[in-house]
């Protein structure tokens, strides 16, 4: 028996929704089969954009959407992706398969995707490629709701109304694929650009400094040293490989070596966030600057037989504790950490959902973000959790991790996750001096490499969570391993 303790009349930091944010690049099938397939497309859409994926997304409360890339983003030149479509330039993805992008897909049809969806967009501006002039004309093309000649381009493209992006991204991964630059170079750039990001109206924008890779924190250090004053966030890309880029296997063929290892290199994501969080709190020690996570999630190999410049990769229950951990450490770095967008929405690495002509799959990933939205702009609570390891020689993870918040209508979330791939544990939750007097939740269990498929979607599917008894005011649950719950708990 473990014992798991959640103090909920300490309230700590605000979880803000936007840490269960999503990201979409033009990258394989993500955006064009997976998101829009036209107007004229047979799949049931509305203005090109597929209905079972916005449905899908409703339903998942998702709150914020990344676009265009990642490194397809130092790439894009707006202009290309407005207009009437056929006159649209049609170009080389380079950095994706090489395959033709006919710009179909652009900036009016994403604020479309994220209207339909009900979600804020993030979008990413070119500084690899691009230049001063074109990001800044297209914050205004985007933002200005004046006379002015980019206000009045939108409009002779059907637009009225400013679009009003608030998130912006000023480059992406700008150490790499987004240029290669130092950052002491990049730093000075940033500076340059985003001070023609013009602020429209009331619009201020918030924006977002291409961050480190992974644990480069002389990175952060640079721009928190020379930037802080000029932006509101600074991102973080961090990718669970097991093993190494050469080794790291297939998302559905894994032994549990694999299993604990995958999961050793998805706690990393804990000390990664703590390390950068001490270099930011020297530099902004009221936390004013968030850090956006805006690229996490597995990285496979991708499925045998597919375009490796797709990412495409199935998603089994090792995803869905991948998602759950992450999540919850998210959530325990919420003073700091204001935003995360997972990798990547449909058909690409971590995908919350897959398609395959008109089929939709709703993987494991997606179950998890689903179940763990009572967490979204909740107050995170102290929770604790005895608990020993398991796994293997190289790869010893804790059994247990969890997050709890409190709700604004007093409930407690608690989410939880048991990392064995074998065992069940017992655990006790109390919440000090408060009795909890009802509980209700759900849970995604199963082998360690069960997945969904287009002709059984639902392999993976959260079940009702009946597993627990109320004695004394605590609750004792069994959780299967491996699994993902989330309980909603009622205080006495
Ligand atoms: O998500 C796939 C790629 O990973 C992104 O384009 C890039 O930013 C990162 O390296």
């Amino acid at each position: 028996m473990e014992y798991l303790h959640i103090d909920p009349e300490r309230k700590l930091s605000v979880i803000d929704k936007n840490i269960y944010g999503n990201f979409s690049e033009h990258l394989g099938h993500c955006i064009y089969e997976g998101v829009y397939v036209g107007e004229d497309s047979d799949i049931p859409n509305v203005n090109g954009i597929r209905t079972d994926v916005v449905e899908a997304l409703k339903a998942l409360k998702l709150p914020v959407l990344r676009w265009p890339g990642g490194c397809f983003a130092d790439e894009y030149h707006w202009k290309d992706g407005i207009g009437p479509k056929e006159e649209r330039a049609k170009i080389v993805n380079t950095h994706w398969g090489g395959v033709t992008e006919d710009n179909s897909f652009g900036t009016h049809e994403f604020f479309e995707l994220c209207r339909q969806v009900g979600c804020e967009p993030y979008v990413c501006g070119n500084v690899g490629s691009g230049t001063v002039r074109e990001m800044s004309e297209w914050v205004e093309y985007m933002n200005c709701d004046s006379v002015s000649p980019m206000a009045d381009l939108r409009r002779k493209n059907g637009h009225d109304e400013a679009f009003g992006v608030k998130y912006f991204g000023v480059g992406n991964e700008s150490w790499g694929c987004g240029g290669m630059m130092t950052p002491e170079y990049y730093a000075d750039e940033y500076r340059r650009y985003q001070t023609f990001c013009r602020r429209y109206g009331e619009n201020r924008l918030f924006k977002i400094a291409s961050g480190a890779n992974s644990g480069d924190l002389h990175w952060t250090e640079v721009l928190m040293q020379k930037a802080t004053r000029c932006m509101d966030g600074l991102s973080l890309h961090y990718y669970t490989v097991p093993y190494d880029w050469q080794k790291r296997g297939q998302a559905t063929v894994f032994d549990k070596d694999s299993w604990y290892e995958t999961l050793k290199k998805t706690l990393r994501m804990d000390s990664l966030l703590s390390e950068h969080e001490a270099i930011m709190d020297r530099y902004d020690p009221d936390k004013k600057v968030a850090l956006v996570v805006d690229e996490w999630g597995t990285w496979y190999d991708v499925e045998p037989g597919t375009n490796p410049g797709f990412l495409y990769q199935q998603n089994t229950i090792r995803d869905a504790l991948v998602a759950g951990i992450n999540l919850n450490i998210f959530n325990q770095h919420s003073d700091r950490v204001r935003m995360a967008n997972i990798a990547q929405l449909a058909n690409v690495l971590q995908a919350v959902v897959l398609t395959e002509g008109p089929k939709l799959v709703l993987t494991p990933t997606y179950h998890v973000f689903k179940m763990y939205a009572g967490h979204q702009d909740a107050t995170l609570l102290p929770s604790s959790v005895s608990t020993g390891c398991v796994g293997t020689e190289e790869a010893q993870v804790p059994k247990l991790h969890q997050s709890a918040s409190l709700a604004a209508d007093g409930s407690v979330t608690l989410t939880i996750c048991n990392l064995s791939a074998d065992d069940a544990e017992d655990v006790l939750v109390d919440c000090g001096g408060r009795a909890i007097a009802s509980f209700s939740g759900e849970i995604v269990t199963g082998a360690m490499d069960a997945y969904n498929t287009f002709d059984a979607p639902e392999n993976v599917v959260p079940q009702e969570f009946k597993d627990g008894v109320l004695k004394d005011g605590k609750l004792c649950i069994s959780l299967p391993g491996p699994s993902v719950v989330a309980l909603t708990l009622k205080l006495a």
